[in-house]
């Protein structure tokens, strides 16, 4: 079905769309956000290009896909403690948010969305991939399809495979970590392929950095296939790759997306804000 109110152009094959025609500080009829929300069902990644958002219409567009959600391991920006600063400073080399994931699994609901909006951006770099994990669910064998149907994933907070969270949130200066050190004690149990609610679709929902083991299972035994499942997960057909500039939105489905913040920018500056919204109970 075309599109009335928002001009969408796909970023490309798999899955991802730029929105053009929309400030959305302006948007007032629901008709508009009927479209942006069927968009995002569509293409998983939606990127919003020179909005100027305040803090306020962050929360404000957040509202429009979930409730907001705390994240656990940065404080909040002073009067909006769901939204978080991503800081990496010129004088730093560890980024936050590399590495293949879908945000916070290892919450026992994690968020369906993530707003991330760049308010200062290296003059290039610093962009971020993202994988659609419903195609590559899909482009498995049957046989694979029907030996991972009941099997639930351990998910863990603790990063121990990339020498632990605290250990890497020390190298993150500019920002403000708390709780790292309690990390190993955020687990939560989830189907390895889960069911979108908006669309019916399965999605593998596996990663290297949170599922650390398979229920039943020994880390051992789980790895191979974890490792298998999160590679071919972020195979290059199933990605999108975002560039950003000061004043873009990107909004993106965790239920059905991975994505990795690539670092490639030392020397300069990026500072991004960050919002999660609308936690649900994976099934
Ligand atoms: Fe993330």
């Amino acid at each position: 079905m075309a599109y009335e109110t928002i001009e969408v152009k796909p970023l490309a094959g798999a899955l991802g769309a730029e929105v053009g025609g929309v400030k959305l500080t302006k948007v007032q009829d629901n008709r508009t956000w009927d479209e942006i929300n069927r968009a995002f069902l569509d293409h998983k990644v939606l990127v919003f290009r020179d909005q100027g958002l305040s803090p306020d219409d962050i929360m404000a567009v957040g509202g429009r896909f979930g409730e907001p959600t705390y994240y656990p391991f940065v404080t909040g920006m002073e009067g909006y403690p769901y939204i978080f600063e991503v800081i990496k400073e010129p004088s730093e080399t560890r980024n936050f948010g590399g590495g293949w994931h879908s945000d916070t699994t290892y919450l026992q609901k994690p968020p369906l969305a993530t707003l991330l909006y760049a308010v200062e951006t290296p003059n290039a770099g610093g962009d971020t991939v993202f994988a659609n994990t419903t195609a590559a669910y899909d482009a498995l064998s049957d046989g694979m399809k029907t030996l991972i149907a009941p099997l639930k994933g351990i998910y863990s907070a603790g990063l121990k495979r990339s020498g632990g969270r605290a250990n890497i949130h020390r190298q993150v200066g500019a920002m403000k970590i708390q709780n790292a050190e309690q990390a190993d004690t955020y687990e939560a149990i989830h189907p390895i392929a889960r069911t979108h609610p908006g669309t019916g679709r399965k999605a593998l929902y596996v990663s290297k950095g949170h599922t650390i083991r398979i229920e039943g299972m020994t880390e051992d035994e789980s790895r191979p296939l974890i490792d298998y499942l999160a590679d071919h997960s972020t195979r290059l057909e199933f990605t999108c790759r975002v560039r950003w500039e000061p004043g873009t939105l990107t909004v993106w489905d965790n239920r059905c997306t991975q994505h990795n913040a690539i670092n490639d920018y030392h020397g300069q500056r990026r500072r991004m804000r960050r919002l999660t919204v609308g936690a649900q109970v994976p099934a």
